[in-house]
């Protein structure tokens, strides 16, 4: 597959797009393998060669929209919030190397493009970074709409960028300032990105959703001292990610008998700048749980939430 990289700034007034003509990220086989077909069926597909930036029907290859989506041997397209360090990154190499075209984003869009372009460097697939505040409600409008304009579709969504601003913050003593920029960043900011995607999931007829949670929102453990688990502070952190749960949880029950699959994950305690260099967990661990589930085939879970691949009680 062609390597792949360019930074998108989601700002209205200067949106740009550098890089190749587009499509960038379609490899020679791919373009030959559409080009035979066309010429094999002859039912007046666009060839890529043909094609150009907001190409109206670039992103179908021709095809009316949300027909040749879902083909079955094109690439899947992800979009994985917070790729720029830790666990967002490791999910966003494990996506790659299952051969799905990854959009990653960071608050620094500098630094996005760097680990897109070390990522496709490495796995020889495409990544894209992208800037992206997720609290900024345009620009991920904006970003959403770009993607859709490249490939057509997103058919992954990964909710992994976060905050967590009160470690030893107690909820009776909380900062209330501090708890609405997490819940704003935690659970608002994912909230409208599902509210972005699933629509065209649905159309589409895939989708996956994975809200990136934490072990400590679980309910039981924050209510019951006696528990060796049980774990002080972290308040506003812990409200937000349990609320990114129930919101799993809500999103999967309104979408249960589509093909959207829709889960929360816990990577656990792990080595990056969020957790501290003496968790148990490597980021790329961490990660595992939420490529999993990413991935999943259409029997897969829904509604649920994970760690290592098993199931969490709320
Ligand atoms: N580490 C753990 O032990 C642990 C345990 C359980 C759950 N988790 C969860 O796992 C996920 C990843 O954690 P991590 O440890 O990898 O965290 P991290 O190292 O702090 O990385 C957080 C990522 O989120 C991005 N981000 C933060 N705020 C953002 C904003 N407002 N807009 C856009 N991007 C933003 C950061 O990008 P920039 O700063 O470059 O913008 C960065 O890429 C989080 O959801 C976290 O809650 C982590």
């Amino acid at each position: 597959m062609r390597i792949a990289v360019d930074v998108v700034r989601c700002r209205p007034a200067s949106s740009i797009y550098r890089g190749a003509s587009f499509p960038q990220w379609v490899s020679q086989s791919e373009v030959a393998r559409y080009d035979n077909r066309t010429r094999e069926t002859d039912i007046g597909i666009k060839r890529p060669s043909q094609l150009r930036p907001n190409d109206d029907s670039s992103h179908t290859f021709g095809l009316p929209p949300g027909k040749a989506l879902t083909a079955p041997d094109s690439p899947r397209i992800a979009l994985v919030t917070g790729g720029t360090r830790g666990i967002g990154t490791e999910i966003a190499r494990g996506l790659v190397r299952e051969g799905i075209i990854v959009h990653l984003t960071g608050r620094d869009g500098e630094k996005a493009v760097g680990v897109a372009a070390e990522l496709a460097r490495e796995t020889g697939g495409a990544v894209t970074g992208h800037e992206l505040e997720v609290t900024d409600g345009e620009a991920a409008q904006i970003l959403v709409d770009e993607i859709r304009a490249q490939h057509g579709r997103i058919d992954v969504l990964v909710n992994n960028a976060a905050v967590e601003l009160d470690l030893e913050g107690s909820a009776l003593k909380a900062d209330l300032d501090g708890v609405r920029i997490m819940l704003e960043t935690n659970l608002i900011a994912p909230w409208r990105l599902i509210q972005l995607v699933a629509p065209g999931m649905l159309d589409h007829g895939y989708g996956r959703i994975v809200n990136v949670t934490t072990g400590l929102a679980q309910f039981e453990r924050m209510a019951d001292r006696r528990r060796d688990d049980h774990y002080p502070g972290h308040a506003g952190y812990r409200i937000s990610k349990a609320a990114l749960n129930a919101l799993t949880a809500l999103v999967a029950g309104e979408l249960r008998d589509s093909s959207v699959l829709v889960n929360a994950s816990d990577p656990g305690y792990c080595r990056t700048e969020m957790g501290a260099p003496f968790a148990p967990f490597s980021a790329s661990e961490g990660a595992e749980v939420t490529i999993h589930l990413a991935t999943i085939d259409e029997n897969g879970p829904t509604a649920g939430w994970f760690f290592q691949r098993l199931p969490k009680t709320w």
